[in-house]
């Protein structure tokens, strides 16, 4: 006899049972694995696809070793739960993609029947990724009472710098000698510098002009003006994921955003070397709080020597900078930009390998 909710369920038809199992199984956000019994691929959801950099298609029915380094503490795991028959929960477990990627999972391995040899389904959660969730809601947070403050600023400042500049412009009228107009002039290029500065930090000021677009179209006229830019001494590589579809977005605005972090790249190579631009798509992931089926990425890698240590937690704050002649605002603009687009750039960066990911949610 079937109790009152299988009752419930028993009138669905067969398919639509199954069809919703997998739908759960596609938008789970944690990685699960299915191996049968001699460890080999049985299934692989779309979060697990990207976490293990290995598609369903090429995975299935290959030794799970040929996607992980299967070392010593994982295969005693694997073992442990088929030979005890009882799940095992592992926390921050190390575990390295042969493509050289390293995660620190929060591991739950649990047999499923058959009962002698279990097959095995693996949970993965990766605790990085957990931390960059809370790192990007509180660098939101410092950005939008940084915001705040400009915004006050610089209405302050604009007003009477305005006055400042018209009152210089009515004196150099009344000034004869071309020497004290020299100062006038002065008084006139600074305020006009200042205002461009204040402009600068509030920001692009124009709503978002969105429209259908892919995303090689941006990095493709980042490329071209790079090269051209910099005659020739640095060099733009490309390494595209072509299937990637269009989204909606503001490509001028998308354009700044890359060229803001080629250029600090130049800069950081003195100003010749190879600039590296990768596209890729990620699945099932949270941006700004909010889920996403699908995520464009696009890292900027740079060769230079790393961004100082002391200023990689202020980084995207206006102001922050080690050069002489930047104000420290291209990065806050480029993080304001991708925030407007639902977005985010992270920061990953060492000695002769800086990479700044832009990642866009794509909603179609
Ligand atoms: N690829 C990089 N490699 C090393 N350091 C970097 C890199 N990108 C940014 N930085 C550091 O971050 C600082 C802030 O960058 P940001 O673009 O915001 O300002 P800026 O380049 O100094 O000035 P502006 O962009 O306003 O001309 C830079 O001064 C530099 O020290
Ligand atoms: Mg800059």
């Amino acid at each position: 006899m079937s109790s009152a909710g299988s009752q419930a369920l028993d009138h669905l038809p067969p398919q639509d049972g199954a069809g919703l199992e997998d739908a759960i199984f596609d938008a789970l956000a944690t990685a699960v694995v299915m191996l049968d019994p001699e460890w080999r691929v049985i299934s692989l959801n779309p979060a697990g696809q990207t976490m293990l950099e290995a598609s369903i298609e090429r995975s299935r029915g290959i030794p799970f070793e040929r996607l992980i380094d299967l070392d010593e503490s994982w295969r005693s795991l694997l073992m442990q739960v088929q030979s005890e028959h009882f799940a095992t929960v592992k926390r921050e477990m190390p575990m390295m993609l042969h493509s050289g990627a390293q995660y620190c999972v929060d591991l739950i391995i649990s047999p499923l029947p058959p009962t002698t040899k279990p097959r095995l389904l693996l949970e993965l959660n990766p605790v990085d990724r957990l931390n960059a969730i809370s790192e990007d809601a509180h660098l939101r947070d410092a950005q939008a009472s940084m915001r705040k403050v400009i915004k006050g600023l610089a209405h302050e400042v604009k007003n009477p710098l305005g006055g400042i500049r018209g009152a210089a412009q009515l004196l150099a009228r009344e000034l004869d000698d071309s020497k004290l107009t020299e100062y006038t002039d002065v008084i006139m290029e600074e305020a006009d510098r200042l205002r461009t500065l204040v402009d600068r930090m509030l920001g692009p000021r124009e709503r978002l002009a969105t429209r259908p677009m892919n995303i090689h179209e941006v990095l493709e006229r980042v490329r071209q003006l790079t090269e051209a830019e910099s005659d020739g001494a640095i060099e733009v590589e490309r390494d595209y994921d072509p299937s990637l579809p269009e989204f909606e977005a503001d490509p001028d605005q998308l354009t700044q955003v890359i060229l803001n972090i080629t250029r600090n790249a130049g800069q950081a190579m003195s100003g010749q070397g190879t600039i590296t631009l990768r596209s890729r798509a990620r699945r099932q992931y949270t941006l700004a709080g909010k889920r996403h089926k699908l995520v464009c990425s696009v890292d900027i890698i740079d060769t230079g020597p790393g961004v100082p240590e002391a200023l990689l937690d202020q980084l995207f704050l206006p102001m922050v900078t080690s050069g002489t002649k930047g104000n420290g605002l291209g990065l806050s603009i480029a993080q304001m930009i991708a925030n407007r687009h639902g977005g985010l750039i992270q920061c990953d960066s060492e000695p002769g390998n800086t990479c700044f990911t832009l990642l866009l949610p794509m909603e179609t």
